[in-house]
């Protein structure tokens, strides 16, 4: 019985490993355990979500919770170190997308030789000023097996040097996701209960530290996004919120709460007349479910969901232009939800 750490920190993890485990559960020549790093711990930031998904809770909880960058990849390798060493030695570790559990479980499980698969490798935003950015190059240069969602993360990863052979183009599993999860999300009455008219509101997310890390460009986003003649809704996230509670007035088409679960964002994103964001994942769903994307951001480490989707990447300065002329877009190769069979196949070739 091969045993696999399915590594998981943060929000968008947590979609990424529930069709990846429910597949692998499915199997019987092997054992998946959910490692979860604790970097969110709010309910409606972590637990919300193993409920939406069905998760088990995590097999190991490591409890590292906040800190700086240092402190969290530190403590994170520390307790999953322990974890391998002591408690379960893993055949083959899952590290998904570019959060600090994914660079700190791969360097922690590389460093006393197991071997390491990347879940949404060779994404690059080119962009060294996003913490994420690091993660993926750090990832991507230590792994063993590189599972990637588009043409473009083969070709950065051939370019950094990474053989071929080893690099598999499975698809996008966030889109197994709403495969899963379509039927409950349509069930949701989410956009109904905020009084929402189908395509009659706008989804608002923002988290990036560039975005909300200081006052005055949180301020002027807010102000801007305001001038729209839409009401939008806009879930806040825990980081978002210590600025955003110095802003006053906000705009009164504005309507805060707290993060939604998936099940209930996903019902809201779906029935909105667009989506303004600077999320990594929202742009591929949306792109999906061609729901027009305005990224406020200057680069995009998912260039394909400008090449071929529903995204645009805006500046506040040109919002209020680009949002007169969404588009629709269409949906790029493998993004079909078949990922996570494409992704077992790929590990019984590993470990068999
Ligand atoms: C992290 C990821 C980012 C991902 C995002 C999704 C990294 C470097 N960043 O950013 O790629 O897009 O998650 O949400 O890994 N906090 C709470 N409750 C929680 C979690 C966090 O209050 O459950 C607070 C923290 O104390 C901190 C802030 O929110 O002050 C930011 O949390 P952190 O996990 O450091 O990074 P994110 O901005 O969420």
């Amino acid at each position: 019985m091969k045993t696999i750490h399915l590594i998981c920190a943060a929000r968008p993890n947590f979609m990424k490993i529930a069709p990846l485990y429910h597949a692998l559960k499915k199997e019987k020549w092997c054992n998946p355990k959910i490692v979860h790093t604790g970097q969110h711990y709010d309910y409606q930031m972590s637990q919300a979500f193993f409920n939406d998904f069905g998760l088990p809770p995590a097999h190991y909880y490591l409890n590292v919770g906040s800190g700086t960058h240092a402190e969290q990849t530190a403590q994170t390798m520390i307790a999953y170190e322990k974890v391998c060493l002591e408690a379960s030695k893993p055949d083959l570790v899952v590290v998904v997308g570019d959060v600090n559990a994914t660079l700190a479980c791969s360097i922690a499980a590389k460093k006393i030789h197991l071997p390491v698969a990347h879940l949404e490798a060779g994404l690059r935003s080119f962009d060294r000023t996003m913490p994420e950015e690091i993660n993926r190059v750090v990832t991507d240069s230590i792994s063993d097996y590189f599972w990637t969602p588009s043409e473009d993360a083969d070709e950065n990863l051939k370019k950094e040097g990474i053989h071929s052979d080893h690099i598999h183009l499975v698809g996008n599993i966030m889109i197994d996701t709403y495969c899963m999860m379509k039927d409950k999300i349509g069930a949701s009455g989410a956009y109904k209960s905020f009084g929402f008219q189908k395509k009659a509101c706008i989804v608002l997310t923002l988290h990036r530290p560039a975005n909300v890390d200081v006052k005055e460009t949180l301020e002027n986003v807010i102000h801007k996004i305001g001038e729209i003649d839409l009401s939008i809704i806009f879930p806040v996230h825990p980081r978002t919120r210590k600025n955003l509670e110095h802003i006053q007035p906000l705009p009164q088409n504005l309507i805060l709460c707290e993060p939604l679960g998936y099940i209930d964002f996903m019902n809201l994103v779906s029935n909105s007349a667009y989506v303004i964001s600077d999320s990594g994942g929202i742009q591929e769903e949306t792109t999906y479910l061609g729901i027009p994307c305005f990224t406020l951001r200057d680069t995009t480490e998912r260039p394909i969901t400008v090449t071929i989707g529903s995204n645009q990447l805006v500046s506040v300065e040109n919002l209020l232009d680009k949002i007169k002329y969404p588009k629709a877009g269409s949906i790029p190769p493998l993004w079909d939800g078949k990922t996570s069979e494409r992704i077992v196949r790929s590990i019984k070739e590993i470990l068999q």
